[in-house]
């Protein structure tokens, strides 16, 4: 099955083989990714870098199973996407993948504690597992004391923290992170940074980010680097902190 052959730290999560996207607007086209090839294994703490537009979003959006390239290939844990069902797709991005945006997307009128708790009901596990798993995962990003209030009650940076809760409380294989750190004060962006490092050492789950920050980049074990959607490694200096 998928998700089972997990033995050592070199296998392959997802890769990207030679993708495109296009996006189509009336009778203009515009190709946002040219043949992108990237791989992100296991345990891994990588980032996608590059200024605004250079589809950052659209590759981890493709990574994450949430749009199909227009050419090109994802592979998950080494079987090519085209060869799964959407059924077995969701299935893969429900279980396997945690997401955390820029801008935190929590629902506004759950608590803490209900928010973590959305993707396990998803997953159609009971009540009372819901509730341990999702204080648990509150208890490891620091917000035992907070499981009652509600995203207008919280900072910012608590706000990020939940999210970063509901992402890891299915215990998934990999995190995509996109511009976790813009929306946050720079004293901020570093505890967030840091409890995400932690995450990947403690609970060996992989994390993808995309930013242009280069505090955010300096975290990174590896970067790939974009202009207008096409690795590009000649800027890497411009984003040396
Ligand atoms: N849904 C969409 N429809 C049309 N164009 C899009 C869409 N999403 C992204 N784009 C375009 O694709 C390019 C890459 O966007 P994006 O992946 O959001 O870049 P980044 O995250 O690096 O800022 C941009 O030119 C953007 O306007
Ligand atoms: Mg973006």
């Amino acid at each position: 099955m998928l998700c089972d052959a997990i033995g050592n730290n070199n296998f392959s999560l997802v890769q990207a083989i030679d993708v495109c996207r296009s996006f189509f607007l009336g009778e203009h086209s515009h190709q946002a990714l040219t043949n992108v090839s990237l791989e992100i294994k296991k345990h891994d703490f990588s980032a996608i870098a590059g200024p605004s537009g250079s589809g950052k979003s659209t590759l981890l959006n493709i990574l994450g199973c949430l749009e199909r390239p227009t050419s090109g290939d994802v592979m998950i844990e080494g079987v090519s996407t085209k060869e799964l069902s959407i059924r077995q797709l969701s299935d893969f991005r429900a279980k396997k993948l945690g997401f955390v945006f820029q801008t935190f997307n929590l629902v506004p009128t759950l608590s803490s504690l209900e928010n973590v708790e959305y993707p396990l009901l998803l997953l159609n596990i009971n009540a009372k597992e819901r509730k341990q798993r999702s204080e648990e995962a509150l208890k490891k990003v620091g917000l035992e004391k907070f499981l009652k209030n509600h995203p207008s009650q919280l900072s910012g940076g608590q706000r990020q923290r939940v999210a970063i809760a509901r992402a890891i409380v299915k215990k998934p294989l990999l995190v995509l992170a996109d511009e976790p750190t813009a929306n946050l004060d720079k004293k901020t962006a570093n505890e967030i940074l840091d409890l995400m490092q932690q995450l990947n050492l403690a609970e060996k789950i992989a994390f993808l980010f995309s930013s242009h920050d280069p505090l955010v980049l300096a975290r990174a074990n590896s970067v790939a680097y974009l202009t207008d959607g096409q690795r590009d490694e000649s800027h890497r200096e411009q984003y040396v902190a």
